[in-house]
This record gives structure tokens, sequence and C-alpha cells, in this order.
């Protein structure tokens, strides 16, 4: 069990840094020492046995927190609790002596980590099989690469028995078999009940392996929960979420998109999240000019999880959609028993008779289905209304009801 309450943890930083003697008495006085915020308000529980992604872009607080929980900084207020022993791998080299060799470190790490000096000339021999370090384990470890560094690391780390790991992004050094073999004994520890804290950039171990991941931001929680939702969230602070570019292949604005989204129940604003089997509708606005009106065969709106997979879709057809151009709105009521846990994205594709795209879109709203499924394909019941100019429900044009194929 890992607790934390309200951590808070600044740095003092001097922001002058004086050059001379004759600078440091000049600027003594001066000199503004700052305080830095590394985290500001971290809370979370993590229940024994479980493992819980900790993701965020570079200089969010992932490290300090995981030094905060490990005992090696103290926070500046708030509490952490952790129950039973802990092993962490921090930092590349942390808790090594250079000057030392493999084996000494050996003995030092273990040591630091709360094994006996006989405990661990019993894990020895397997310490070093699992580092595959035997031919160097007695040269200093300043000789060493970084790979071999997080090898011995990880050796020492597994082999005191911890009830809970810290690892802080030390699976991304070294080779792929060894990364698959630290990854293998991490699921290990997962099915013998170990609690894990686990920061990686590596966005697919994190999915892998977590079933919680928290979303640190400038030293804020943005976000806990699934790992999708979490991962989505992630791309978006780092605006590597960008929905591609509409793609129309209709000249002269003849058919454009309005908004797209998932809403509540004739709801008219976008929601983040869907409770389990909650139903839903997904509104779509398509602006179409006379020309075009006339050539639209039907317009298809579909829910895509992670990757843009399709979930499930819906689509109205020429009888349902209005005659006229205009500002054409689609709202598609789902009547959701709906056993998945997802983050969609609703894309939307438009027709003409010959089954030709005419115009294309995904919009960039993410909404997260959180039921405790695994994601996957399905037939949704759905009913549907269309009509022109928010004329609603006046102009509606069509009810139609259908099970989707
Ligand atoms: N000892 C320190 N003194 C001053 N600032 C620090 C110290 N350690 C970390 N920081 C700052 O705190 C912020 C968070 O750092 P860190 O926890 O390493 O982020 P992450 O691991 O998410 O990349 C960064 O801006 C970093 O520069
Ligand atoms: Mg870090």
């Amino acid at each position: 069990m890992i607790s934390a309450r309200n951590v808070r943890k600044q740095f003092r930083t001097s922001s002058v840094r004086a050059t001379s003697l004759k600078e440091q008495i000049i600027r003594r006085r001066a000199e503004q020492s700052e305080d830095f915020v590394a985290i500001s308000d971290f809370s979370a529980d993590i229940m024994p046995g479980s493992t819980v992604g900790l993701i965020g872009p570079n200089g969010s607080g992932k490290s300090t927190m995981l030094k905060i929980l490990s005992g090696i900084l103290r926070p500046t207020s708030g509490k952490v609790t952790v129950e039973g022993r802990i092993a962490s791998l921090l930092e590349l080299g942390a808790g090594f002596n250079g000057e030392l060799t493999g084996r000494e470190n050996v003995y030092l790490n273990a040591s630091l980590l709360g094994l006996s000096r006989l405990e661990t000339d019993a894990a020895m021999e397997s310490i070093i099989e699992f580092s595959e370090l035997a031919e160097f384990i007695d040269q200093p470890v300043k000789h060493y690469s970084s790979g071999m560094y997080v090898r011995l690391g990880f050796a020492v780390a597994i082999h005191v028995d911890p009830d809970v790991l810290l690892v802080d992004e030390v699976l991304a050094v070294g080779d792929e078999a060894f990364q698959r073999k630290c990854m293998e004994k991490i699921q290990e520890f997962q099915e013998n009940g170990k609690t894990i804290l686990f920061v990686s950039h590596s966005l697919s171990q994190v999915q892998e392996l977590c079933t919680r991941a928290i979303v640190l931001n400038k030293g804020v929680i943005v976000d806990d929960s699934e790992p999708e939702g979490a991962i989505e969230t992630l791309r978006r602070i780092m605006g590597t979420d960008e929905p591609p570019k509409p793609l129309t292949l209709v000249p002269d604005g003849g058919i454009e998109f309005g908004r797209i989204f998932v809403s509540t129940p004739h709801g008219d604003r976008p929601v983040a999240a869907i409770a389990p089997r909650e139903d839903f509708d997904i509104v779509t606005e398509v602006r179409v000019d006379d020309h075009w009106a006339s050539l639209i065969d039907r317009v298809e709106v579909m829910a895509v999880g992670p990757l843009d997979l399709p979930l499930f879709s819906a689509t109205a057809y020429r009888n349902d959609l209005p005659a006229d151009s205009g500002r054409w709105w689609m709202r598609f009521s789902f009547g959701a028993r709906m056993p998945i846990r997802a983050v969609i994205r609703v894309s939307v594709q438009v027709f003409d008779r010959d089954g030709k795209t005419l115009a294309h879109t995904r919009s960039a709203q993410v909404h997260r289905i959180e039921d405790h499924l695994a994601p996957g394909l399905m037939l949704l019941d759905h009913q549907m209304t269309t009509g022109l100019d928010d004329a609603a429900p006046a102009g509606v044009t069509a009810v139609r009801t259908g099970v989707l194929r």
C-alpha cells in the first residue's frame, strides 16, 4: 500500500550564480532564492498488488515523486506512507559507488535496500546471473555503461524480495532482450501480488503492465484513470493529439464539417466521460451547399478507439437526410448497454452514391467510456433523428430505428 496525501515539494533555487568572490559579497544580499514547486499537490492511494503507471512530460515531477515515496527526498509538506519493504530503481547509478566493483556495489545496494550481508551472499549468484555481468562483476562500476548499471541495479532490486517496487524510466536503457527480461520479471512480481509504481516513457509498456495510470503535468495530477484514458490525456497535454485535417474531396467548401461530439441524451454539449452503460448521443453537423446536397448518399459516424480502430458506427442514409442544402445535423441516440471500456473519438465520413468518400474528418474531442471490460467491437441498438438548421423537432425529416450491422 502506498499512500500520498497532499504532497508538496519545493526546491530552493538560486537565480543568481556569483562568479567571483567580490561578486559573491556584493550579491549576497541581492541574491534571490526562489522556491521552485516541483510537486504542488499529489494525493493518491495505490492498493497492494496493483501496478500503477506514473506518466507526464519531462520535468513534470515524476522522479521527484518517486524519490519522495522511496524516502530519498522529504516532502515540503504532506504525508506519504509506504507499507512494506521498498525497492526502488531510480535514476541511473543512484546508490552506486563508481570506485567500487560490481560485486561490492551489490553489497552496498542490497544493504541500502535492507538486505543483510548473509542474505546478499545467498542471492549473489542469482543476482550476477540475472545481470548478465559475470565477466565484469569484479571491475569498478565507473567503467560500466549505462545499460550495465541498469542491469545490476535491476538485478539487485528484484532480489531483495520487495513488497513495493518503484521503477523510474530505467527500462528504457539497455538492449531489447534485457528489457523483455525485466518486463517478464515485473509481470512475475505482479502475479505475486507486489505493488508497483512505474514511470516510463514507453506508453506501450504502461499499457501492457498497468491497470491504472496517473498523469502529472507541472507537478499537478491532471488525470488518474485507466491507462488508455491517461495516455490520451498525456498526448493532449503534449500536443501530439492534433486531429487529422478534415479531408474534403469537394472543392470550394461544398461540404464542411461543423460540430461533432458525444453528448448525454438530447444534450448539446460534449461530455468527457460516459458512465458505464449510460445512454448517449453522437451529434454531427455537416454544412452542405446546393450542388452537393443532392449528391450525398449517406453520412456515416463511427466511434473510433485507440489507434483509430473502429468500435461501432451508425449511418444516416439519403432518405434520412434533409433534402435541402444548409447545416445538416444528425443525432444518433445510442441506448447503450455498452460493455466496453474505451477512449473514443467520432469519425465522420460522407459518401456519394458510388460509395466514394466526399469528405472525412475525426473529432479532436476525446470521450471516455468507463466500463471495466476490455475494449472491443460491438453492435448497438440506436435511434436516429435528423433535421435542418436546428429546427428540431418540427424539422425532423426522419426517425429510424435500427440495429447496426
Ligand atoms: N534537486 C533539485 N533542485 C531543484 N530543482 C529540481 C531538483 N530536482 C528536480 N528539480 C526540478 O523539478 C522539476 C521536476 O523534475 P523531475 O521530478 O525530475 O521531473 P520528471 O522526472 O517528470 O522529468 C524539474 O523542473 C526539475 O528541474
Ligand atoms: Mg524523471
